[in-house]
């Protein structure tokens, strides 16, 4: 809807006033409340990061001849993301906007990369896993791909043997999650591997959730399979930033195992009046501020502050899982290693259950099949998941003893 610019400019303190009372309405994603959308690790972090963000906000990373800093950032960036990720000296890659940009990134370049390297008899194929993301569906809706989606196993994670069978001479992906986002589950990256390699076919790792938790949660103990480019199959792997990494929004890696196969990614083109421009990711301009948050939260974190990150969010989910675990009319879907967790009921309409959480004060997300109550846990759930375990408990024994449950949940992005 058309609504008019104001004729005169407005003061920056009143602004500010009229931007907070906006903010009313509001999730206060500080107090723990929220399992979505914001990775909250403590007023430290966010103080690096946006100091960070602002020092570099005009800067523009198309120019890595104007601003050479920005260049040695991602550099560094993308450097360690490769080294945690156990990727060969050969590997390579690029910062992002986001998982979405990431994934969208790898499907053109393993589709680029198809189109010289293999003959189509039709249009060019990615096998999915059920629960992989559905930003795969999006791309592939940019990029004229058809999506082959499998059914999950029992376990509900990717089936190896059921994707092999999808796979044509048109497929020109395959993907796994580390982890899924609808259970927070990693795939059996080895398998899939073995997998792609047999089939000589482009495997992609979804680490968008876990490419920056996962190496931290090993470093603690826990046994986390190999899903990396340890994994002699993965070509392409996307990693996000601005979600375990802790850094501002608008940061992801996307990460090749050659430059061989990055080339396909990068638009070099002159023809236009402009002069030659060369952009290895979907963007023109490219905020430095973004790129700069992530550099100083990975600096000021190190190895050191991550794994207490990880080590405090496994905790938190485990007491979550054990207290789901032990309520008899509640179960966790499948058996999940890092920081997010879905569960559902064989009893009990779940959304129900949701619909009371959110009563109590409670903003999280949900599974749709089988159905569940998601969270994405963040060091800020430590201080509240008590509380959240005795709302659970309260809300499942309202519904128990309730007839009318509801079926659906409303769309989350309508
Ligand atoms: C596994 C996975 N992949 C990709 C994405 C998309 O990332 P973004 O929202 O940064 O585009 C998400 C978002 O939650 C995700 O969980």
């Amino acid at each position: 809807m058309k609504r008019p610019m104001p004729q005169n400019g407005t003061d920056w303190e009143t602004l500010k006033d009229q931007m907070s009372s906006l903010a009313e309405g509001d999730m206060d994603w500080r107090n723990g409340r929220t399992g979505m959308y914001v990775f909250y690790a403590g007023e430290d972090v966010l103080k690096v990061a946006k100091e960070a963000y602002t020092m570099f906000m005009s800067e523009n990373a198309l120019g890595p001849l104007a601003f050479p800093s920005l260049k040695q950032m991602e550099d560094d960036v993308v450097g360690m993301g490769l080294s945690l990720l156990n990727a060969p000296e050969s590997a390579v890659g690029n910062m992002t906007s986001g998982g979405s940009e990431s994934i969208f990134l790898a499907l053109k370049t393993a589709r680029d990369w198809a189109r010289d390297h293999k003959k189509f008899d039709g249009e060019p194929e990615v096998v999915l896993p059920q629960s992989a993301h559905l930003a795969f569906d999006r791309a592939s809706h940019y990029l004229g791909l058809k999506t082959v989606r499998v059914p999950l196993g029992p376990d509900l994670k990717a089936d190896a043997e059921a994707m092999g069978k999808a796979i044509t001479s048109n497929t020109i992906m395959i993907v796994g999650s580390a982890p899924c986002y609808p259970f927070g589950l990693i795939d059996p990256i080895e398998e899939l591997s073995q997998l792609a390699l047999s089939h000589d076919v482009w495997l992609h790792v979804d680490a968008c959730v876990g490419g920056y938790f996962a190496p931290f949660a090993r470093m603690n103990g826990v046994e986390v399979p190999a899903f990396d480019f340890s994994a002699e199959g993965v070509r392409s792997m996307s990693a996000d930033l601005h979600k375990y990494g802790y850094a501002a929004k608008g940061a992801s890696t996307v990460l090749y195992r050659a430059d061989e196969l990055q080339r396909y990614q990068i638009f070099d083109c002159e023809d236009w009046p402009g002069g030659r421009m060369v952009t290895p990711t979907a963007a023109g301009t490219r905020p430095g501020g973004a790129i700069a948050a992530a550099w100083a939260v990975m600096n000021y974190l190190g190895v050191d502050g991550y794994r207490e990150k990880a080590a405090a969010v496994v905790s938190t989910r485990q007491k979550l899982q054990e207290a789901v675990a032990g309520n008899n009319r509640l179960h966790v879907h499948g058996d999940p290693l890092l920081g997010l967790i879905a569960f559902g009921s064989h009893e009990l309409k779940i959304f129900s259950v949701y619909k009371k959480m959110y009563e109590r004060g409670w903003f999280t997300s949900v599974s749709t099949d089988p159905q569940g109550i998601h969270l994405m846990l963040t060091p800020a759930h430590e201080q509240v998941i008590d509380d959240y375990i005795a709302d659970l408990r309260e809300s499942v024994e309202d519904v128990a003893g309730n007839e009318s449950q509801a079926d659906e949940m409303k769309a989350r992005y309508s």
